[in-house]
């Protein structure tokens, strides 16, 4: 879909949930060097382990502000076990879906809610392992991430902007790693 639907925009009006959270017990931000989109997102985990409250600080597009406004509605509540597991698709779908060029906006909820989490937990965030995918060109799995995440699904396309599946092997060894990330971060859509 390229069209922003009523729900996101609506969150996107109406935030909820805005603001700091002077009772935080788990603070986690993000920032998209590439859009220049910052969140912050604050929880209160209770003694039992339920996420009580939830606010968002978020600088960044009508995308990026529904996505958090929605993310901190869905796990309000929820034992924080739980809430560790809400996916990027699903923050997506809640909205009504999302423009395929804006979908990075739900990752970068999620990357926040899991950073909010580690803090909460005492844990050092420490980014992710990043294994090279294309071994012929080096190229690493956040750099193809970054374009799938920003919409582009077409493998002709990643590989003209991430030079992946453009080496020795004619992408032989690679380009079946990189359909199945598309198709695990687009889902059904693909
Ligand atoms: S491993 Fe990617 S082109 Fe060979």
């Amino acid at each position: 879909m390229n069209q922003y639907s009523e729900i996101l925009l609506d969150h996107f009006r109406n935030p909820r949930n805005v603001g700091d959270l002077p009772d935080a017990n788990g603070v986690g931000e993000v920032g998209n060097e590439a859009c220049g989109d910052i969140m912050k997102l604050y929880i209160k985990v209770n003694d039992e382990g339920i996420i009580e409250d939830a606010r968002f600080e978020t600088f960044g597009c009508a995308s990026a502000i529904a996505s958090s406004s929605i993310a901190t509605e869905m796990i309000i509540g929820k034992p924080v076990e739980e809430a560790i597991h809400l996916s990027n698709k699903a923050i997506a779908d809640a909205l009504g879906g999302m423009p395929k060029h804006k979908l990075h906006c739900s990752v970068l909820a999620v990357d926040a809610l899991a950073r909010a989490v580690a803090n909460y937990r005492g844990e050092t965030v420490e980014d992710a392992p990043d294994p090279v995918i294309c071994h012929c060109m080096g190229i690493k799995k956040s750099a193809i991430l970054d374009v799938i995440e920003h919409g582009i699904d077409d493998l002709d396309e990643i590989a003209a902007r991430t030079e992946a599946m453009t080496g020795a092997c004619g992408g032989e060894r690679c380009r079946p790693v990189i359909e199945k990330m598309v198709k695990d971060f687009f889902g059904d859509e693909k």
